[in-house]
């Protein structure tokens, strides 16, 4: 936590550990998937920060056209929902995470699921806005991340991201803030110890 308010802490603690886990093949998601190892995400004390985030977006636009990148087994479209998105789609590496998503919410109108890359996903649709859940240390570059997804935002959309707090991703959070306007920020404690960082933001020239 200290690491928020002083970067060169969290410096010192990913200082000569390597970068983060980007580019992890589709297998090692499936493999997490299909062991059961990421059913805890769909616990409900594991989606505050989810049920946040989705609030964040849907006071600025109720019954938003929303793209989720890393969506998983669709833990996030379960707390966006209640929102009634008049669009979602959700995209991740995983075929396993994808099926599941499907089955479980896939028949509501105007829901979608695909498997894909989310470095860098190609489609034209335009988005209220465009979120990644715990995923945006998988997908490389942050900034570049951003910059590929800003054409799909319409005017004033708006980016979302959850991080689960620790050295490495602050530096993720630090570099976007250099180049986006952060129009919301919060943190949410988990009950068992640590947190989640959840912020909205806008590239500065959009
Ligand atoms: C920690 S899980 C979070 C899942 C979901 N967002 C949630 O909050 O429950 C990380 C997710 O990112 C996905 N992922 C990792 N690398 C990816 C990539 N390059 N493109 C798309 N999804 C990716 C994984 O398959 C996994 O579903």
């Amino acid at each position: 936590m200290a690491a928020l308010d002083r970067p060169w802490i969290g410096e010192l603690f990913v200082r000569g550990r390597g970068e983060t886990a980007y580019d992890r093949p589709a297998d090692h998601w499936d493999n997490e998937f299909a062991s059961g190892a990421f059913d805890r995400l769909s616990r409900s004390d594991q989606r505050h920060h989810l049920r946040l985030l989705a609030g964040m977006i849907a006071e600025t636009f109720p019954n938003p056209k929303i793209m989720e990148i890393g969506c998983g087994d669709g833990a996030f479209h379960r707390a966006i929902a209640s929102h009634g998105p008049e669009r979602y789609l959700g995209v991740d590496l995983s075929s396993v995470a994808v099926e599941r998503a499907r089955e479980r919410y896939g028949k509501r109108a105007g829901t979608e699921f695909v498997v894909g890359n989310g470095s860098n996903h190609q489609t034209d649709e335009l988005f209220d806005a465009v979120v990644f859940p715990e995923c945006i240390e998988f997908l490389g570059d942050p900034v570049e991340v951003l910059r590929h997804y800003a054409k799909n935002l319409k005017p004033g959309g708006l980016f979302g991201i959850t991080q689960w707090l620790a050295a490495k991703p602050l530096r993720i959070w630090r570099a976007v803030k250099d180049t986006h306007e952060v129009v919301d920020e919060a943190v949410v404690n988990a009950a068992w110890g640590g947190a989640w960082q959840v912020w909205t933001c806008r590239p500065k020239n959009g």
